[in-house]
């Protein structure tokens, strides 16, 4: 079985303004040849004007959330199909700042799956445990059971991967160690067969916690690693196009 096509995917969260369009245009000029896909998720207010400044390039943009309905009266939300019709192709969803922030339980992260593979989205489901559980050694229990809970059946036959993202490295500088991602992917790589088979061998596990130039080449080298979920560093075409580059 073939490695999976790695993601390099860049989470803007709540940073840049329309003048940073030009980061985004910087990054689709200097991509390159690579054997990555690669995206931006911009806040959502730049998702459109992005969508049209990266059109005929390789460069994907996607949302950070969407909705698990339709449309409704839900004050400030916006749902799979919105992102999607302004030219979103992915959408990160289930990140620990809205875990964390907005309570999302793996169940409503499982919901928000289903509507956004109704709206043709290709989601990004982050999983990742905080320090306390890590100390307390049950990292590896916490994890596997947010993989459970948050990819619903329906993923089956579609296009998606999962984020591994401690929640202790995250903005923080601190990675864990090489062996303890690898540890951390195979587990989430058994868990994700147990629950699609063979084809989920398919499926990109990122890491996701302070991905920077100086080690994305260890870490994107690690097994079961395939590919990264990128913050800070995301911001400045230079840094990330140096971590799209450690990804061959
Ligand atoms: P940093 O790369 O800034 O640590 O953020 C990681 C992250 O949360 C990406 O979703």
């Amino acid at each position: 079985m073939t490695a999976p096509q790695p993601l390099i995917a860049g989470n803007w969260k709540m940073n840049g303004l329309t003048a940073s369009l030009a980061e985004a245009r910087a990054v689709a000029e200097g991509v390159g040849a690579t054997r990555a896909r690669v995206a931006i998720c911009p806040p959502a207010v730049l998702i459109h004007q992005m969508a049209d400044a990266l059109a005929g390039t390789p460069v994907l943009v996607g949302g950070q959330d969407s909705h698990e309905e339709e449309a409704g009266a839900f004050t400030g939300d916006i749902s799979a199909a919105m992102l999607a019709d302004v030219g979103a192709r992915l959408v990160i969803l289930g990140h620990s700042e809205r875990r964390a922030g907005y309570r999302e339980t793996d169940g409503r992260v499982a919901r928000k799956v289903v509507a956004a593979l109704r709206a043709g989205l290709e989601p990004i489901v982050c999983v990742g445990e905080t320090l306390e559980e890590r100390k307390a050694g049950q990292a590896l229990a916490v994890v596997t059971g947010q993989v459970r809970g948050s990819l619903p059946s329906e993923l089956a036959g579609h296009r998606f991967s999962v984020a591994y993202e401690p929640v202790w490295a995250i903005g923080t500088g601190l990675t864990p160690t090489t062996p303890e991602i690898e540890e951390m992917h195979r587990a989430i790589r058994a868990t994700l067969v147990e629950s699609f088979g063979p084809a989920a061998r398919a499926v990109p596990i990122l890491y996701g916690g302070s991905v920077k130039p100086s080690n994305a080449e260890e870490i994107l080298a690690a097994d079961e690693v395939g590919g990264a979920l990128v913050g800070g560093a995301s911001l400045k075409a230079s840094d990330f196009l140096a971590i799209v580059k450690a990804a061959g």
